[in-house]
């Protein structure tokens, strides 16, 4: 079988852990796919940048729109975040010629999502994008392939790895939120802009997909109630704990009577309950469903490695040809709509 020649746009936390996993582990990939896979040809802001791998026998583009329709590439990776810009104009780029795309773009997605699933479909090509929610866990894949016919009455969960470490260590250690946040930082967990993160956007945006593969409404990030917690003090934790709770920023989408409710905010989550114990950068997605009920998938949420490994599940499954069932985009037609009221979770 001919190899599988990767392109990747985007050479930040994930983009350069992915070539790093790609060019260390290739040979084995290549051994369990029987398909050779190699990364070809990489694009990114600076070539000079010490990212700590060898990209000196790489193709170098700087425009990723150029090597989204290289011919020298099967599969094109978009890494490099925003919601419009480059990324789209780059993912639209190899969709329009069939190319298959991988992305870990959540705001780009919360945007698009519906039109590049439409364009997708459309070309024949598939796109990927296990890793713009929950980051290592698999939650996607769950919902495309692993839950049949169950009808889901909820989703809920911890999205943002960024804020979960920042409640915990501020509450195991009474660490100041701003050390906590620059420790994130540090660490590659936040966002370039870390707003997206401590304002509720980002988990704003990985609900928003989650919704859409739920329940089969178009993607609205913008129609749902969003609170951060960059105002959540150590009083608030305090209280929160003495009360017997621990508090978590939760999305949360449900069915209700009168359409889909979307809300992202700090929620207070009983102490010993299954949520309560996800701590530190870990990620959690509850799933309400007729049939299993409650499932709750855990792991590690952001981060080079654990995201760029869901970026390698997305790229074997089209190194085997494997099809995934379409996104199951929804029509025109929009579900009513209510607020979201406040109140706990
Ligand atoms: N900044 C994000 C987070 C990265 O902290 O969860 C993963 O999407």
């Amino acid at each position: 079988q001919a190899p599988l020649r990767v392109g990747v746009a985007g050479l930040g936390n994930v983009g350069a852990t992915l070539v790093r996993i790609l060019q260390k582990d290739g040979a084995e990939l290549t051994r369990k796919l029987g398909r050779q896979l190699e990364v070809v040809a990489v694009a990114a802001r600076s070539r000079s940048r010490d990212r700590g791998i060898d990209i000196s026998g790489l193709e170098w583009f700087d425009d990723p729109v150029a090597l989204a329709k290289w011919d020298g590439i099967d599969l094109f990776v978009e890494l490099i975040g925003g919601e419009d810009g480059p990324a789209l104009a780059a993912v639209k780029a190899a969709l329009e010629i069939g190319r298959p795309v991988v992305t870990a773009n959540k705001a780009l997605l919360a945007k698009h999502g519906v039109t590049l699933a439409r364009m997708a479909e459309e070309a024949g090509a598939q796109l990927g994008f296990e890793a713009a929610v929950a980051g290592g866990i698999p939650v996607i894949k769950t919902l495309r392939e692993g839950l049949g016919s169950a009808r889901i009455a909820k989703v809920f969960g911890i999205m943002n790895g960024t804020c979960n470490y920042i409640l915990t260590r501020m509450g195991n250690e009474g660490i100041s939120f701003a050390d906590c946040l620059k420790d994130a930082q540090a660490l590659g967990y936040a966002e370039a802009d870390p707003t997206f993160d401590v304002e509720g956007f980002d988990t704003a945006h990985k609900l928003s997909i989650l919704a859409t593969l739920c329940f089969g409404y178009e993607i609205a990030p913008d129609r749902m109630r969003i609170e951060g917690i960059s105002s959540i003090t150590q009083h608030d934790i305090q209280v929160a704990a003495d009360l017997g709770y621990k508090i978590k920023l939760l999305g949360i989408a449900e069915r209700t009577d009168n359409g889909i409710e979307q809300r992202v905010h700090p929620t207070f989550v009983p102490k010993g309950s299954a949520i309560a114990g996800v701590d530190g950068v870990m990620n959690a997605v509850a799933l309400e469903t007729d049939h299993v009920h409650e499932l709750l998938l855990a792991g590690p949420g952001a981060g080079g490695p654990p995201t760029a490994s869901s970026v390698l599940s997305d790229i074997l499954d089209i190194a085997r040809g494997t099809r995934v069932p379409p996104l199951g985009v929804p029509s025109a037609e929009l579900m009513p709509y209510v607020e979201a009221p406040m109140r706990a979770h």
